[in-house]
């Protein structure tokens, strides 16, 4: 049989991505895994099995089509206490992940040729799906602030002078992936009358916003300062209770909502999953979330440490105050792409700064995860790749 010339013509395109990620190795700085050392497992299963009497006769049904109830108004009172999002529980449905929510609203909104503006460098996932439906991903010049609003305004003038409407702006505003960054209050205020002006909607991911570790307190999500059905959001309980949950969620207008219904929502997270994570989070929330803070401080710190002490001063790193993600530039002239495969032989994985772009540029940058090892074994990896990075001749130009 020949498949091959069966395959669907909506097959999405091929997109960029280095064939060393799927490798398996003893330290994996390329995936923002859950901090396993918080990881509640044992407790996730008791808030299950406390559930279980009065709701487990649920899962004999298909779910609700938006997810289940208490978890989407746990979320919906989170938002409002602490993103500044008021939402009826309408305007919430949950996800296979935060990757589920995005994927949705990328099927629902972008066609081949569309153009979508985002950060200079973007999450990969997001921008693969964006590649595969062969958009337009534009990057905006981004800063220790955010993206550059004026830049913004600028792109999207210049393109309107060519008769092309952005279809959305997408923004990780908050512990930015890959930069680590935090978009200021004023910037997202600019941002919101931005996308008001010229028609743009915003796509915000605040898929970090749980992990904040120092420093001055988060602001509020552009969702909630928008007045005019301009914002979608999705955010997700993967990074913070475990990946392998895949349990996400998004936050949209009514008439996204609206659109959304004819899809039947993002790919819907197992029902068994939303009562555990709702279980455990309505009784265990409020100390769970400090302490994983308190165990990624000193994580974080612990990397930056090493890379102090084995890189040379000419690798400069970002200084998050939360998030999982370390973002490095390297000097001009080394190639992270191309130092990855000998990376993994000396069993440690990064990601290369390349797969964050749509044009595949940024070969001297890289971003290293530093939530799911132990701080041990982050000082021994950090060790073993300046070791790789040296011997591939990577700070020749230091
Ligand atoms: C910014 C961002 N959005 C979405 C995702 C996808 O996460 P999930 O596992 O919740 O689907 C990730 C995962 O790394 C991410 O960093």
């Amino acid at each position: 049989m020949d498949y091959a010339k069966l395959v669907s013509r909506n097959m999405p395109a091929e997109v960029r991505s280095h064939p060393g990620i799927a490798a398996d190795t003893d330290y994996v700085f390329s995936v923002t895994y859950t901090d396993l050392d918080q990881m509640p497992t044992t407790e996730l299963a008791d808030s299950l099995r406390a559930l279980m009497p009065s709701e487990g006769a649920a899962l004999a049904k298909y779910p609700p089509p938006q997810g289940h109830d208490g978890l989407r108004d746990l979320i919906r009172q989170r938002l409002s206490e602490n993103r500044g999002i008021d939402v009826p529980l309408e305007s919430i449905f949950l996800s296979s992940g935060a990757g589920g929510a995005i994927s949705t609203i990328v099927d629902a909104f972008i066609d081949p040729g569309d153009t979508v503006l985002a950060e200079e460098f973007t999450y990969s996932g997001t921008l693969n799906m964006l590649l595969g439906h062969r958009a337009n991903v534009v990057h905006i010049p981004t800063d220790v602030d955010g993206m550059d609003p004026d830049a913004l305004e600028d792109a999207i003038k210049s393109l309107n002078a060519r008769g092309i409407q952005p279809k959305m702006i997408y923004s990780i505003s908050v512990y930015q992936n890959p930069m680590g960054i935090t978009m200021s209050e004023e910037r997202k205020k600019r941002m919101v009358e931005i996308s008001q002006r010229y028609g743009v909607p915003i796509f915000e991911n605040e898929s970090y916003a749980d992990f904040y570790i120092d420093g001055d307190p988060l602001p509020p999500a552009m969702m909630g300062m928008d007045d005019q059905d301009g914002v979608m959001y999705v955010s997700a309980y993967t990074k913070l209770l475990g990946c392998g949950l895949r349990l996400g969620y998004a936050v949209a207008p009514e008439p996204v909502m609206d659109t959304l219904r004819k899809l039947r929502f993002g790919v819907s997270p197992s029902h068994l999953t939303s009562m555990a994570v709702y279980g455990y989070l309505s009784e265990h929330g409020d100390e769970y979330i400090p302490s994983v803070a308190d165990s990624l401080k000193t994580k974080r710190d612990t990397m930056m440490a090493a890379l102090g002490e084995h890189f040379p001063p000419s690798c400069k790193w970002s200084q998050p105050n939360g998030g999982m993600i370390l973002w490095g530039e390297l000097p001009e002239g080394a190639n992270t792409w191309d130092a990855l495969d000998a990376a993994i032989q000396a069993g440690v994985k990064y990601n290369p700064g390349a797969m964050y772009r749509a044009d595949g540029e940024g070969n001297n940058k890289m971003r290293l995860t530093f939530s799911y090892h132990n701080p041990e074994q982050i000082r021994e990896g950090i060790a073993i790749l300046a070791g790789v990075f040296e011997s591939q001749g990577m700070f020749d130009n230091a």
